[in-house]
């Protein structure tokens, strides 16, 4: 689905919300309107599959970038019937959504869990109903994920995206001794994270200080701020960090583009000479991201696959969906556990991002 379409949809949906929610509607509205299909499994073809999705937050912008990948690949396969849900940052809308999912006949379930410590409704009216689930983005702990045969994880290895990002910061700290602007020999640095209690911030935030610091910079720790992806809180966050420390922070590392780019609207409101400012690191290549790193505004970022990851939930949902397994997929992806698909990460600075900017 394109750019302007989703937007159109979550436009509509933000109009319509106040009323809607209210009398309890937005959910079937918002999946009709996304899914241009019928609810009504017993109108479908009987070889037809029903694949439901639902997702924690329709305005986390990695997020929507990755279900304009899987509704593309789902729109050029004629046996499958989709349908979508965004559980608006709420567990409980969420355990809703998938019995009401189970009840209308979807074969396969996908979940971007709200809570991803708290996948028990969600698994267990599953299993009741045998309809296999994929977990993606927000991973659920191992102990859950075991609870049953049929669910699975799509996602990434946060680790690997954290070290990444540290090994970019790196280069570019001991490779450009104007970093450290005060010529203390040290990097005054802060981190914006992500949610708290989220895989991929705490495992982020960890593995991309460690990895700057074993790469042997010198390092001097400001601050963090919580931000939860989000850019405008990212924004409220790095301005406040710079009426505390004016020109004296020299690096930011954030959990995702969206927070690495509201810090560069702070420096940007803050009217600071661009020659000023910290070097800025994000991790995602959401399109507006990779545009922050080709206009040198985000020193660079660490791309997570959002079309790997969006092509294996497809692949992965139509082959539940018919009734395979996950081994027919082992041709095509790694996976671990007889259970897990995990993308790789890569890194993206000015020297090639093009063959990002084009996928
Ligand atoms: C991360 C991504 C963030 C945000 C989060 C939501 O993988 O980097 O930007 O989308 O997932 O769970
Ligand atoms: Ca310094």
């Amino acid at each position: 689905m394109k750019d302007h379409l989703w937007k159109k949809i979550f436009a509509r949906v933000r109009h319509c919300s106040r009323r809607f929610l209210i009398a309890g509607c937005l959910v079937p509205l918002f999946a009709t309107i996304l899914s241009g299909c019928t609810t009504n499994s017993a109108a479908r073809p009987s070889d037809k599959i029903k694949v439901g999705v639902t997702i924690y937050d329709q305005y986390d912008t990695f997020l929507s970038q990755y279900m304009d990948c899987f509704t593309k690949e789902l729109e050029a396969v004629e046996d499958v019937d989709l349908v979508v849900y965004n559980a608006s940052q709420s567990q409980q809308t969420q355990n809703a959504q998938v019995k009401k999912m189970i009840e209308d006949g979807c074969d396969v379930i996908c979940v971007n869990l709200v809570d991803r410590t708290d996948p028990s409704t969600v698994i267990d009216a599953a299993k009741k109903a045998d309809v296999p689930i994929i977990f993606f983005n927000r991973e659920l702990v191992e102990g859950d994920i075991g609870r049953w045969n049929r669910l699975f994880y799509i996602g990434a290895d946060a680790a690997q995206s954290g070290i990444l990002e540290g090994e970019l910061a790196a280069s570019t700290c001991l490779s450009d001794k104007s970093i450290d602007r005060n010529g203390d020999g040290k990097i005054q640095y802060i981190v914006l994270e992500g949610e708290a209690g989220h895989q991929d911030a705490i495992v982020r935030t960890e593995y991309s200080v460690d990895t700057l610091i074993k790469k042997g910079v010198e390092v001097d720790k400001l601050g963090y701020a919580i931000a939860n992806w989000n850019r405008a809180q990212a924004q409220t966050k790095v301005a406040s960090f710079i009426e505390n420390y004016g020109d004296g922070i020299e690096l930011i590392m954030s959990n995702n583009d969206d927070m690495a780019l509201g810090a560069i609207d702070a420096y940007e409101a803050s009217g600071m000479l661009k020659s000023d400012w910290p070097a800025i690191f994000g991790i995602d290549g959401t399109t507006v991201g990779l545009e922050a790193v080709r206009d040198d505004k985000m020193t660079g970022t660490v791309y997570n696959d959002k079309e790997g990851q969006a092509e294996a939930m497809y692949r992965l949902a139509v082959t539940l969906g018919h009734g395979g397994s996950i081994e027919e997929l082992a041709d095509e992806f790694e996976i671990t556990d007889g259970k897990y698909i995990r993308l790789p990460y890569e890194k993206i600075t000015a020297t090639n991002i093009n063959k990002f900017l084009s996928r």
